[in-house]
């Protein structure tokens, strides 16, 4: 198992470059199964759970193929509809291959997914929305079984506004006969991306970004050259972490405008925000100890749960009492024990986090339970006193790509290793110590 090892107490300065939205990525690549021709999807970023999907596509016949780091090139005639790849058990973003072949082929067998344990992730959304259109679909020996003679357009309201079911019903409807209406949607900067992409290779998709997307279903979809939105969530991690540890740091290739939750909660707790086309400059170098803030995590474009976690941690060591409530996911506060452990001062009380701002952190060894809460214990370090090490990276290389390398970049005193290399960490310490 890998591990960071982190030296507290550098403040953050300089620039960062934040790469292609892992989340968008998931229901692009998904997408780009759909159709016979060649795609080509630039910015995409190198992170585990974007690899395991494309091995999945690769599995069931695409042809992939890597032209550099970021760009990849796929020809997605699948050859099985039957995705039986283990690694896809563990990831969330594997459910967007049942809308993807159910509405190419009529027919998917997908694991059901996994990902972060944040919650209980049910997906009976999704399944509504592939029933309004015809499918049957049941879920027997861990597969969700999609199945329709013919997919014909519907209209669908849901109960509950998801990410995953928006994305997953606009791909099956996209090559569905007649007008799909879909209601309730989640308005998500990914959701506007991935029907972009759709639109791009000829699907007709119109209100992506509203509540509303109507969806006229088309016979085929052609080949298309595409670049992925900036990641949002990684960018407001680097923000959150230049605030927490009073840095100076401009965030490049960012849509300032999906930042906006983040940047008015770091601006209500004393933080400069300065934002210019693409990218933002976060300035707590000269703020004094930053004030705290109410906080409850909302759908687009209100506060991200992806950024509750670090948010939590930042505002850890802020001066008076804050209070976060999570509406989103249920069980998203595990990391406080971590955080506990660090020196924080964090109550939890159903889905409400009471932050007394304590005066400093203090290094400990904690471990990642998942790749937000992850990210988060790793700004923790960067704030406290002395050596933290965060264990189980694997979880923030789920979403984070290069994590510590840009850390370093900035001015971090971070590096990864494997738990055992003693020698290693021993090296480390002495050289930053
Ligand atoms: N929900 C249901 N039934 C459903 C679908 C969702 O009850 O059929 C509930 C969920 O349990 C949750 C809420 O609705 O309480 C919202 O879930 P949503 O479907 O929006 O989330 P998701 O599609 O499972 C995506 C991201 C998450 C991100 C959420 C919210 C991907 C692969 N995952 O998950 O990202 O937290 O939207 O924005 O896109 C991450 O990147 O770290 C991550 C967890």
């Amino acid at each position: 198992m890998e591990q960071y090892v982190i030296k507290g107490g550098q403040r953050l300065e300089g620039e960062v470059v934040i790469n292609g939205a892992k989340n968008a990525a998931l229901g692009i690549i998904a997408a780009a199964l759909m159709t016979d021709e060649q795609v080509i999807i630039e910015n995409i970023p190198d992170v585990l759970d974007i690899n395991v999907l494309l091995d999945a596509l690769a599995e069931i016949g695409a042809v992939i193929e890597r032209k550099d780091r970021h760009t990849v090139k796929i020809v997605g005639r699948v050859n099985t509809t039957k995705v039986d790849n283990e690694s896809m058990r563990k990831m969330r973003g594997s459910y967007y291959l049942i809308g993807a072949l159910l509405g190419k082929c009529r027919d998917a067998q997908v694991p059901l997914p996994g990902g972060c344990n944040i919650g209980s992730r049910p997906i009976e959304q999704h399944i509504k929305g592939f029933k309004a259109l015809g499918a049957d679909v049941d879920i027997s020996f861990g597969m969700v079984n999609a199945k329709a003679e013919s997919l014909k357009g519907g209209h669908i309201f849901f109960d509950i506004v998801s990410v995953g079911a928006t994305i997953n019903v606009m791909l099956a409807a996209a090559l569905a006969e007649g007008q799909t209406i879909i209601e309730n949607c989640a308005k998500e900067p990914h959701i506007v991306d991935v029907a972009n992409f759709l639109n791009s290779m000829g699907a007709n998709i119109k209100g992506a970004g509203t509540d509303v997307i109507r969806i006229k279903g088309v016979q085929k979809l052609h080949g298309s050259t595409y670049s992925i939105i900036p990641d949002q969530i990684e960018a407001g991690t680097f923000m959150l972490a230049a605030a927490a540890t009073g840095g100076n740091v401009c965030i490049k290739n960012v849509i300032p405008k999906h930042l906006e939750a983040i940047t008015a909660k770091l601006v209500e707790i004393g933080v400069e925000v300065t934002e210019e086309d693409d990218s933002v400059r976060v300035d707590a170098s000269n703020t004094g100890r930053l004030g705290n803030t109410q906080i409850k995590t909302l759908v687009y474009p209100g506060f991200p749960t992806d950024m509750q976690p670090q948010m939590t941690t930042s505002l850890a060591t802020c001066e008076g009492t804050s209070i976060i409530t999570e509406s989103i996911f249920e069980n998203r506060f595990k990391y406080v024990d971590e955080l506990t452990k660090m020196g924080a001062n964090i109550k939890v009380e159903g889905n409400t986090a009471i932050i007394n701002g304590v005066e400093k952190l203090t290094g400990a060894t904690v471990c990642a339970p998942d790749l937000r809460a992850g990210a988060a214990l790793v700004i923790a370090g960067l704030v406290a006193e002395g050596f933290t090490v965060v264990e189980h990276v694997e979880y923030i290389e789920r979403g984070y790509e290069g994590f510590e390398k840009k850390l370093r970049a900035i001015g971090a005193s971070i590096d990864k290793f494997d738990e055992s290399d003693n020698k290693g960490i021993q090296k480390f310490k002495l050289k930053v110590g």
